[in-house]
């Protein structure tokens, strides 16, 4: 059982990363108690941070000032602002480079970190990466840098991030985290700052298993995805409403769980994770992944699509997709955010203005300066859906009323199906 930790503002909690994931755990431990830094090596994101300005849509403004403003948090790019840190917290990008996880943010927030570990104090990675990483690769850099041995001296572990951004339901406190270590002694403290944080943790024996967890998590997610996307393309063919049959199917009280199909996949998770785990599988048994090739391959496709059924549209009323006016309604890969990486649209952009078409979006939550190039800002109204010659929905979020598209005589393309019993035409 883990010791009964009681923060306090002499305890200093250090977040890696300030990012969709640090940020969130650092203005948690904030308000249970701990004195918190923040680090981040993007000075602009940290000069923001410091005038109170989240870019993380689970964050406000406010919450984040009232940390700055008691003190207990602060922001820097500065490493030496963790000297005598009690608990670390690596949140950094795992991204994928030439189809291969890039644990290159991992290996320098590591080295840069080590100095500053020093006997009794916990460093826990969330990074989402493949089996073996912490062990294997984080360890090693730690101790290295600090003199110190991990296990004897300090503590280290793993511990998977579930965050959903936007959802309503289900936030950073209530959501079960699992937690692991490097050793017993290890576990302990690792589920002993956490269990200050969340309601409840979830030990699992090992960091390679907490690995594991977080990677089968994303990898159902995304094969089953995969599934309806694939079966979306063939319903259409077959004169068959997918969102009927799967709404009917989701009344079975057991043994199915609803998805559906979109344009793709996006952000930072299901079109990366599912390969840290294949390209693991292959380095270590020589083996294919199958299941994550195949739904990498159907998800990786869906904008395609998306292109074809544009194409197909448009073709009805004898116009082609170069020269027409079409509007993208929610670039974000998802709903109420403003995260646009990885994002389906970005791929559906390409293929379209590579085709000629004139593209205006209408998402208010996507920042400025990640606005896509090539297309014009646009919003939502009877008049400016009149002027387009196709509207493609892709994601909805909650601020944005969809009725200018429910009676226009404009060709609608709803990829989420938020239009039923519209002239709209489902994917
Ligand atoms: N966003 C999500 O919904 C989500 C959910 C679960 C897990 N994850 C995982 O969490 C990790 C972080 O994701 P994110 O969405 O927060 O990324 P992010 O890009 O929003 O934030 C990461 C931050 O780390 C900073 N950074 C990079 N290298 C650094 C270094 N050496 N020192 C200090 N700061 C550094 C970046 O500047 C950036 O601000 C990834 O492994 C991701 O797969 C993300």
């Amino acid at each position: 059982m883990p010791s009964n930790l009681i923060p306090s503002r002499d305890r200093k909690v250090v977040v890696i990363g300030q990012g969709y994931v640090g940020l969130p755990v650092a203005m948690r431990a904030v308000e249970v108690g701990f004195s918190v830094v923040g680090i981040d090596i993007d000075e602009r994101r940290v000069a923001g941070l410091q005038q109170g300005v989240s870019y993380v849509d689970d964050i406000s403004n406010d919450t984040l000032s009232a940390a700055l403003a008691s003190g207990a948090y602060v922001a820097s790019h500065e490493y030496s602002v963790a000297a005598d840190f009690d608990f670390a917290v690596i949140t950094v990008p795992t991204p994928l480079k030439d189809s291969h996880p890039d644990l290159t943010y991992i290996e320098e927030a590591a080295a840069a970190l080590a100095p500053h570990v020093r006997p009794g104090a916990t460093v826990v990675l969330e990074s989402t990466t493949y089996p073996g990483t912490t062990v294997e690769l984080f360890v090693p850099i730690l101790e290295q840098g600090s003199g110190l041995s991990a296990e004897t001296d300090f503590h280290v572990g793993y511990s998977p991030e579930r965050i959903d951004p936007g959802n309503p339901t289900f936030g950073f406190v209530n959501t079960p985290k699992v937690v692991s270590g490097h050793g017993s002694a290890a576990l302990d403290s690792v589920d002993a700052f956490y269990s200050t944080l969340v309601d409840r943790t979830v030990r699992v024996a090992t960091p390679a298993e907490a690995e594991l967890t977080k990677l089968i998590e994303n990898t159902f997610r995304h094969v089953n995805i995969a599934l309806v996307n694939e079966l979306a393309t063939f319903a259409h063919q077959l004169g068959v409403d997918i969102w009927q049959a799967i709404d009917a199917a989701a009344t079975k009280p057991f043994g199915y769980m609803k998805f559906t199909p979109g344009p793709g996949v996006g952000g930072h998770c299901l079109p990366v994770d599912p390969s840290y785990l294949s390209w693991q599988v292959r380095r270590k048994l020589g083996k294919q992944f199958r299941f994550v090739e195949l739904a990498n391959d159907v998800n990786d496709h869906m904008p395609d699509y998306v292109v074809q059924r544009s194409q197909a549209m448009l073709n009805a009323i004898e116009r082609s997709i170069k020269g027409s006016k079409i509007m993208l309604v929610g670039l974000a890969y998802k709903a109420n955010t403003g995260d646009i990486r990885e994002s389906p649209a970005l791929r559906l952009i390409e293929l379209l203005l590579d085709l000629g078409a004139n593209l205006t979006g209408v998402d208010s939550h996507v920042e400025e300066y990640r606005w896509p190039r090539g297309v014009a800002v646009g919003e939502l109204t009877e008049q400016s859906v009149s002027e387009q010659h196709l509207v493609i929905v892709l994601t909805q979020h909650s601020d944005v009323d969809l009725d200018p598209l429910r009676s226009t005589s404009t060709l609608v393309l709803d990829t989420k199906n938020l239009l039923p019993g519209t002239g709209a035409q489902p994917l």
